[in-house]
């Protein structure tokens, strides 16, 4: 059977953990492919609150085989907490499978990300704190410190200590802090290897056997498009591949097993952090998108920023990951408006754009040009048909999708598994 991508087409919280845990119904195993517990996913499963960060969403689905694939950066400590606390609401962990070659995020580069902030003043990112800059930045420099290394002690030695030789002189030069203990580092570390030692594995080679025993295997993205470190707004992203090709690089399974890429777009805006955002509003209507969707991070708890839909991202995310089916959520979010705006292009010093611009001062500069829609009033919670909805709410939809130039297969309508419209299944049964 072939693999399925999900990603997210904005910048991030776009309700991919809804998502994916509404497709974990159907499918064999969930593998997270990029990034860590920068993540924030929030599922509502009967009522019930569930927020996961470097568990894939697919763990709240009995029979999935939750998969950490290598592109994803582990801060065990974090790991086992959120282990723990499913394990006590009765959710059953016991089928994760860890990629031996996924990096683990030292204690060092948690306190790096955080100094690294502080350092850059007004020039921040505005990262999470959680290392994973740090970290990716380790594995591309080849000093990083891999699942696979925990099982030597020796070996483990040797990378934490070369790291740290040159980390502490940074710490205590540059940053004027103390310098971090190896041993220290290295103690902690060892003391997870009984607990993990069971749930790692090759999982490339399982994925490919789940494959070709005509399993469904559903690649599951943290973070989303204009974060991508490749295709994002750079500097402003995250430092993974969160787009549709980082599926194939951080799981192990080749592009031509891959047969549908679903991305997740929110009916408005949002963003966390630092970074252009043509669309934001400062107004009443951008904390009436706040307050009604709820904006605020699953992570960090920051005020999200808010803005009304941009179409522009949207076909830039369709072309980046060559999306074929999209999910538009929080459509409930703008019930109540008398018009919608939705940005169907921008204007850069007198000159239109319709598509993403390559040039990052381009966007930052980017004025959007709007089309006002019409809006609906009527509770919209308890649709289950494109039909039920008001014809208004069939129009948005119905617009965006030629915007965006790929089908809506699905919208979502409140946070519960259930508050959901399948226009066409996502899932070839
Ligand atoms: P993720 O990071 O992409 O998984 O998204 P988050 O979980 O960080 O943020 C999405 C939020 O929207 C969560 O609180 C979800 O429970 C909620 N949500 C998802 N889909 C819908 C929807 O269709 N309507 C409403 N009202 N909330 C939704
Ligand atoms: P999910 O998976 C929204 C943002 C941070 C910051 C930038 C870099 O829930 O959609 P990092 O800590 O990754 O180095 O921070 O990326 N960011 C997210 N924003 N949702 C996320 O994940 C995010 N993960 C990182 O706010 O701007
Ligand atoms: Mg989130």
């Amino acid at each position: 059977m072939p693999a399925i991508v999900l990603v997210g087409a904005q910048w991030g919280d776009e309700g991919k953990g809804k998502a994916t845990d509404l497709m974990g119904r159907d499918v064999d195993y969930v593998v997270k492919f990029n990034g860590g517990n920068n993540a924030g996913h929030t599922v509502v499963i009967d009522g019930q609150k569930f927020a996961l960060h470097l568990l894939p969403s697919g763990i709240l689905s009995p029979g999935v085989v939750p998969v950490i694939g290598n592109g994803v950066v582990i801060d065990l400590k974090v790991l086992f907490e959120e282990l723990d606390g499913l394990q006590a609401r009765g959710v059953d962990t016991s089928r994760l499978r860890i990629s031996a070659n996924a990096h683990v995020i030292a204690p060092y580069n948690r306190t790096l990300d955080q100094v690294n902030e502080r350092f850059l003043g007004k020039r921040k990112i505005g990262t999470t704190g959680r290392g994973i800059g740090p970290t990716y930045a380790d594995k591309m420099n080849r000093i990083g410190v891999r699942i696979q290394d925990l099982f030597d002690e020796a070996i483990l030695r040797q990378k934490v200590e070369s790291a740290l030789d040159y980390k502490n002189q940074v710490l205590v030069k540059l940053y004027n802090r103390r310098a971090i203990d190896a041993d220290l580092v290295i103690e902690e570390l060892l003391s997870y290897v009984p607990r993990l030692a069971p749930m790692v594995t090759d999982t490339s080679l399982e994925l490919e056997q789940a494959l070709d025993a005509g399993k469904n295997v559903l690649l599951e993205a943290g973070q989303a498009t204009l974060l991508d470190v490749d295709h994002g707004t750079y500097p402003f992203v995250t430092s993974s591949s969160a787009t549709a090709g980082g599926a194939c690089t951080g799981s192990g399974i080749p592009p031509t097993r891959v047969s549908r890429v679903i991305a997740i777009l929110k009916a408005y805006t949002t963003r966390v952090g630092e970074g252009p955002f043509p669309t934001e509003l400062f107004d009443d209507d951008g904390e009436f998108l706040r307050k009604t969707g709820a904006e605020y991070g699953t992570t960090t708890g920051r005020p999200r920023r808010t803005g009304w839909l941009d179409t522009v991202i949207g076909r830039y995310a369709t072309r980046i990951n060559g999306v074929t089916d999209f999910v538009i959520t929080k459509l409930d979010v703008l019930t109540g408006l008398e018009k919608v705006p939705v940005c169907v292009a921008y204007e850069v010093d007198g000159v239109r754009h319709d598509q993403m611009p390559v040039n990052q001062s381009d966007f930052h500069h980017a004025k959007p040009i709007y089309e006002e829609l019409d809006g609906w009033f009527e509770d919209i919670t308890h649709c289950r048909t494109f039909d039920e909805l008001p014809a208004a709410a069939q129009r948005y939809v119905l617009r965006v999708e030629e915007l965006i130039g790929a089908r809506v297969s699905a919208i979502g309508v409140g946070p519960g598994r259930e508050a959901i419209i399948e226009r066409h299944p996502l899932l070839d049964k």
